[in-house]
């Protein structure tokens, strides 16, 4: 066994977090307060060869192991949960191109998504189809070198920002998941609109919104995969997302430590700093167990993805735990902060906030407890 990082690793995680605290922490409140998208930032990421960091160096990818990527989703994501995610997720539109993808798919739109010339989204999720995915309801049906999609995607991140969309619709209904396909399709494609934009408790300055597609027309060449592959490909492109989540979790629960000890040592209370409470030490030394265990998980998950063995069981579980690490390190947080740590003067406050989509985003934690339990029934 191996615990510690590549020299490689070490640098990345050097680079990235020394640019995160400059450049992206200092615009991480803004964010929030506007729900501005983080577009400058986006594109000084792009500079950095961040946007497409898993993928080959042929389609103009850094050629990176997914350990590096998960290191560079945590760090940015401890400087700002927004960016962190809209990363993400922009990365985890690659994956089905990617894996499932023919060659001229891959050189076709994958420099488009790696060089950032258009931000990526995916699109699984509808109003009535959240953690039952496969009960979607959009539907794909061939005509000549077509398919004409119809059907609304809801909770959609980057939805308003997005150039390519992977979509998954029903190219044969009846037949279950094994009825789904996967598409790329392109914004501006006529019969394609941006719906409602959610307005949200935390992650602020991404955008979340509905597709609709009404007799929207695209190419058959934009499918990937054969008709009835769709679901595995999602979910296949899912369990690499949720690592990515998992290190997003771990970062902004690595935030939550930093400001609870920095704000330890400076609140004075009964003529001493609170740090010198046991209570307050407990409640520290309980976040950096936490989150030592929950990075244990996201790097183990991502090394298993990285060395070609399974790893769908351990994303799950990574993923479980690490988000729900976050939101127990924010509540110690916010609690460490006393009333100070519920006014929006202070980071903690957004933190709380931003921690509680990582329990539900990418699949919930009763989701990930139905992978676990599959796997180990198996
Ligand atoms: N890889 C490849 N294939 C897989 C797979 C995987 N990880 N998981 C399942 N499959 C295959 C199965 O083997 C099965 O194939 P066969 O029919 O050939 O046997 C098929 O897919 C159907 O599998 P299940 O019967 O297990 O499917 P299910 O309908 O019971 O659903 C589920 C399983 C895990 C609950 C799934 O629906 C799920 O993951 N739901 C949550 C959806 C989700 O995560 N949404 C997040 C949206 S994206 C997002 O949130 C991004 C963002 O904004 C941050």
């Amino acid at each position: 066994m191996n615990f510690t990082f590549t020299e490689d690793q070490e640098l990345i995680r050097a680079m990235v977090r020394e640019f995160a605290q400059a450049e992206i922490a200092p615009r991480s409140a803004h964010l929030d307060e506007t729900g501005e998208f983080p577009a400058d930032t986006m594109q000084r990421l792009a500079e950095l060869d961040l946007t497409g960091m898993p993928y080959p160096q042929i389609y103009g990818g850094a050629a990176a192991d997914y350990v590096s990527y998960a290191i560079v989703i945590e760090e940015i994501s401890r400087a700002c949960s927004s960016t962190g995610v809209i990363l993400a997720v922009h990365t985890l539109a690659g994956i089905p191109i990617y894996q499932f993808g023919t060659e001229e798919q891959k050189q076709l739109w994958l420099p488009k998504l790696i060089g950032y010339q258009a931000l990526g989204a995916f699109a699984i999720t509808e109003p009535a189809a959240g953690s039952d995915a496969g009960s979607l309801q959009t539907t794909a049906v061939p005509a000549g070198d077509s398919y004409i999609l119809n059907g609304t995607k809801t909770f959609i991140t980057n939805g308003a920002e997005a150039g390519i969309f992977i979509v998954m619709a029903l190219t044969k209904t009846g037949i279950g998941t094994k009825g789904i396909s996967a598409f790329i399709v392109e914004k501006g494609t006529p019969g394609f609109t941006i719906g409602k934009h959610e307005r949200k408790m935390g992650i602020r300055g991404s955008s979340t919104t509905e597709l609709i597609f009404a007799n929207c027309r695209i190419p058959s060449a934009n499918r990937i995969g054969k008709e009835g592959d769709g679901f595995k490909i999602a979910m296949a492109a899912l369990d690499g997302g949720r690592i990515s989540i998992s290190a997003q979790s771990t970062g902004i629960a690595q935030a939550c430590l930093d400001e609870a000890i920095a704000y330890s040592k400076e609140r004075v209370q009964f003529n001493r700093p609170i740090s010198s409470n046991q209570a307050i030490q407990w409640m520290l030394a309980e976040m950096a167990a936490d989150i030592s265990a929950g990075r244990l998980l996201t790097y183990k998950a991502a090394y298993l993805k990285q060395i070609g063995k399974p790893f769908t069981m351990e994303a799950a579980m990574a993923k479980l735990f690490a988000s729900q690490m976050a939101v127990r390190c924010a509540t110690k947080a916010v609690q460490i902060h006393g009333g100070y740590g519920y006014i929006k003067d202070f980071k903690v406050e957004r933190l709380y906030r931003d921690a509680r989509i990582l329990e539900i985003y990418e699949g919930t934690s009763e989701v990930q407890k139905m992978v676990i339990a599959g796997n180990l029934l198996r």
